[in-house]
């Protein structure tokens, strides 16, 4: 079942951030699927572990870019990142002790459909906006 879809509403216009995002949506698309349809642990851990190692390294760059930039927002949105991490983290543990159950796959959905998407449209959009006029 298609849950997570990227649109035009999640756009940042920060070219590097939006492909990030675009795969950060599709894995975790991947991810859920993978538990609702039933895959095998390893296949689900494996999604798992993408999608957070992923996820990391998409915030440590955006963090990096608004760093080099002076963004006044950065020590904010990076304690958003650390929070977001840290539940995904949280996440990951419990959907490797059972990588098929059905409060996982809406307990992801909280998480990219809520926080991930609202972050995008809520603080990602001013970072671009920041990053483009600064031209980075
Ligand atoms: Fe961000």
């Amino acid at each position: 079942m298609q849950v997570y879809k990227w649109s035009d509403a999640l756009k940042t216009n920060n070219i590097k951030i939006d492909q990030d995002h675009k795969l950060i949506i599709e894995k975790a698309q991947e991810l859920s699927s993978a538990m609702a349809d039933g895959k095998g642990q390893e296949r689900v851990m494996e999604i798992t572990n993408f999608l957070l190692s992923y996820v990391k390294k998409h915030f440590q760059e955006e963090e990096a870019m608004q760093m080099k930039s002076n963004y006044a927002g950065y020590e904010v949105h990076k304690k958003n990142h650390t929070y977001f991490v840290s539940e995904l983290d949280q996440l990951a543990e419990r959907i490797k002790k059972n990588p098929n159950s059905t409060v996982n796959v809406l307990e992801l959905n909280k998480l990219i459909s809520g926080w991930f998407f609202n972050h995008i449209q809520k603080l990602d959009v001013e970072v671009a906006k920041h990053l483009n006029k600064t031209n980075m």
